[in-house]
């Protein structure tokens, strides 16, 4: 297996953390490959947000209704899109994906907790102090796991078509 596929089929959702802090060239390194992301028009609409301090954690995890554990996480980013930007959301979940496999590249577990679509985006746009133009897409709490769950796939078999789509 190439290190490409070994670092995508083995990324799973971290959601524990160990409280050691994560060295800023890994975080650097991350942010990296998630600037490198593609997006439409290459427009690169977003902002990334690094969250370390206790209590900022704390506040982020109080609003974010399935991310509570984002309080006991060392780190947390928070992705944001220039709402102008028509593809900002498919761009800022490119950036997301590729900062979350970034990590795991560095053995750091993180997981995706929602931000788009969700009631508290305004709120923690507002707490980050982040401008108006900006929209929150993401929340990422990475950390070295502490504990990692395998959630099931699907099989692949019945989730692709060659050509033209037949039913079995
Ligand atoms: C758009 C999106 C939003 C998500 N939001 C949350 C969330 O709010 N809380 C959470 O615990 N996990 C969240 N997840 C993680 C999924 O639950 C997880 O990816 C899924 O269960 C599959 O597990 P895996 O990532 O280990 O493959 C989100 C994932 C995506 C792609």
């Amino acid at each position: 297996m190439n290190v490409i596929t070994a670092v995508n089929k083995g990324r799973k959702s971290v959601r524990k953390f160990k409280p050691t802090a994560i060295e800023d060239t890994v975080i650097h390194d991350a942010i990296e490959c998630a600037v490198h992301a593609p997006t439409a028009a290459n427009l690169q609409p977003w902002l990334i947000g690094t969250i370390r301090k206790k209590e900022m954690l704390a506040q982020i995890a109080e609003l974010a209704d399935n991310g509570k554990f984002i309080a006991d996480a060392p780190l947390c980013f928070a992705i944001f899109g220039e709402r102008t930007a028509k593809y900002y959301l498919e761009d800022c979940c490119a950036a997301t994906e590729n900062l979350i496999l970034g990590l795991h590249a560095h053995g750091v577990g993180s997981c995706w907790v929602a931000g788009d679509k969700k009631g508290y985006a305004e709120q923690v746009r507002k707490l980050l102090n982040v401008p108006e133009k900006y929209t929150l897409v993401s929340l990422v709490p990475a950390g070295l796991p502490a504990d990692i769950s395998i959630a099931p796939k699907k099989e692949t078999k019945h989730l692709v078509f060659h050509e033209t789509f037949k039913k079995d």
